[in-house]
């Protein structure tokens, strides 16, 4: 391992564990999640019936989830859309596993995540699902290269993966950026090093809450457009909550949440 890494990975998770260079020394063509992953992209599906989430508040039960059902299969891109509070980021986080649902079944790669204990679940949730959040969560002490390798060092593919790391961030158009701080880059240039970052494991689902949601019109068309782009080519499962309806009409799928129940779809393919 470079001993720049090392420093990375000893200034950002100085714990990680002891068999960290085992694994970083294989390939990451050879990895067992390598092989998997054109099977897992080629049938992937997410479906999701019947969903509920309740929350109990002082004056009672509020239903924010009122029976969401969904199918969606790889290479398929969503754009929700509907209005404040409606419930479009509590679907996301259940869909990405930060939430469970009061009832009804969400089901990834014929997977029910929500029946795995929780090391499984946040390892599942590390390892298949991408977020891109409208702040980006960038480590503002690391460079863009670190950042989008972050989400590498709980699975100790950091050295493999930085290939991959590389390509991303010149297909975001910020290869010349490799050692810059997020300080340093502009909000739209922050944006596009948190997308490069949600797809470092290839993600079978790529959830997007307002990607777009701090940045100016130029800015937010052309993260709309990478993102399809790299979702098209890595044929990952995209759900995109916005409140750009510009943005939501590139989409191929649309639906409109309204009080806790998902219409749609307005399909145009
Ligand atoms: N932890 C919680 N406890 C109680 N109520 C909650 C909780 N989280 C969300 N809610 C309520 O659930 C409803 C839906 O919230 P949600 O964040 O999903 O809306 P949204 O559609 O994403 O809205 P926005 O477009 O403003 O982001 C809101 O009325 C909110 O107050
Ligand atoms: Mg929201």
């Amino acid at each position: 391992m470079s001993s720049r890494l090392l420093a990375f990975r000893a200034r950002v998770a100085p714990r990680a564990p002891r068999h960290a260079a085992r694994n970083a020394s294989k390939p990451f063509h050879h990895s067992p999640r390598a092989q998997l992953k054109f099977h897992y992209h080629s049938n992937m599906s997410l479906r999701v019936a019947d969903l509920c989430k309740d929350y109990p508040t002082r004056s009672g039960t509020l239903p924010v989830l009122r029976g969401v059902s969904l199918e969606l299969q790889s290479g398929d891109a969503l754009a929700i859309t509907g209005p404040s509070g409606s419930g479009k980021s509590t679907l996301l986080n259940i869909l990405g596993t930060l939430d469970q649902p009061t009832s009804g079944t969400v089901r990834i790669a014929d997977k029910d995540p929500f029946t795995l204990p929780e090391t499984e679940l946040a390892a599942f949730r590390n390892q298949h699902i991408g977020f891109v959040f409208q702040e980006h969560y960038l480590l503002p002490q690391c460079s863009v290269l670190e950042n989008v390798l972050l989400p590498t060092l709980a699975s100790n593919h950091h050295e493999p993966a930085l290939p991959w790391a590389n390509e991303l961030l010149e297909r975001v158009g910020l290869k010349d950026r490799l050692e810059h701080r997020p300080a340093e880059l502009s909000g739209g240039e922050r944006q596009r090093v948190a997308l490069a970052r949600s797809l470092i494991h290839h993600p079978l689902v790529l959830l997007a809450d307002e990607p777009t949601g701090n940045l100016d019109r130029t800015n937010a068309t052309a993260i709309g457009e990478l993102l399809l782009q790299l979702q098209q080519q890595e044929k990952t499962i995209l759900i995109v909550v916005t409140h750009n309806t510009e943005l939501a009409k590139r989409f191929p799928r649309q639906m409109e949440m309204n009080d806790g129940m998902l219409a749609g779809p307005s399909a145009q393919t």
